[in-house]
């Protein structure tokens, strides 16, 4: 499974490549009023950080609007995915942009039809959002299962399953069970992956121990 951050805060993606574990970034209009910087500079930047994948997300509502940005943003650099949104309009536009061999990412899916939308769209990814299913009472995890079962029944569907609106990580492992192909992670649940207690522990007493051995591995 592949995994993305889903921020546009340059020290936080900077932190997580340095891992190695990273595959990839995604923005979106909120997180970027959140940097509070200019969005072109925000995009270029992340792209000479990761050689992953980077979604930019359009704002246009229409197809020669969307058309237009998209040409901007995919002139960033070659690793820019353009974000569109799952409207008429925005299914229209990942279709010639798939054409056109230039990789989208069709976001705010809520539906299984809608993700059947995006795939016959040509797609290289749909972004079902989780969270904010749950939090209207829908079973968010359901839709991912849905997606990942329908898409496994159409070989010529090769549109990725990027789980978006990720909340903690029973998300992500839930997901990852049901063989979805990519998360997009707050940095804070990524952070909230590595943890546990009973490693915080085990560390403690294996410490402990060895001091007593009056031992050291660099003499
Ligand atoms: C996906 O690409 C979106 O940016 C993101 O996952 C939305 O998450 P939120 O519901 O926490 O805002």
């Amino acid at each position: 499974m592949k995994f993305f951050v889903d921020t546009a805060d340059i020290e936080e993606i900077k932190t997580l490549a340095d891992t190695g574990l990273l595959d990839g970034v995604t923005t979106n209009p909120s997180l970027i009023k959140q940097s509070g910087r200019d969005f072109i500079e925000v995009i270029t930047e992340i792209c000479s950080i990761t050689n992953g994948d980077v979604s930019a997300e359009v704002i246009a509502l229409d197809f020669d609007g969307m058309m237009k940005e998209a040409e901007k943003l995919a002139a960033i650099a070659s690793n820019v995915v353009i974000k569109l949104p799952l409207t008429f309009d925005g299914l229209k536009a990942c279709k010639k942009l798939s054409v056109d061999n230039v990789k989208t990412n069709v976001t705010l899916c809520f539906s299984a039809a809608q993700a059947l939308l995006a795939g016959k769209a040509g797609a290289t990814y749909i972004s079902p959002f989780v969270g904010r299913l749950d939090d209207i009472a829908f079973d968010g995890l359901q839709l991912i299962e849905d997606i990942v079962t329908i898409y496994s029944q159409y070989p010529d569907i090769d549109t990725q399953v990027l789980v978006a609106s990720i909340r903690n990580p029973i998300h992500l492992t839930e997901s990852a069970k049901m063989g979805a192909d990519v998360a997009t992670i707050p940095p804070k649940v990524i952070h909230q992956l590595f943890k546990h207690p009973l490693t915080d522990k085990g560390l403690e007493t294996f410490l402990a121990d060895w001091e007593q051995t009056n031992q050291t591995i660099l003499a």
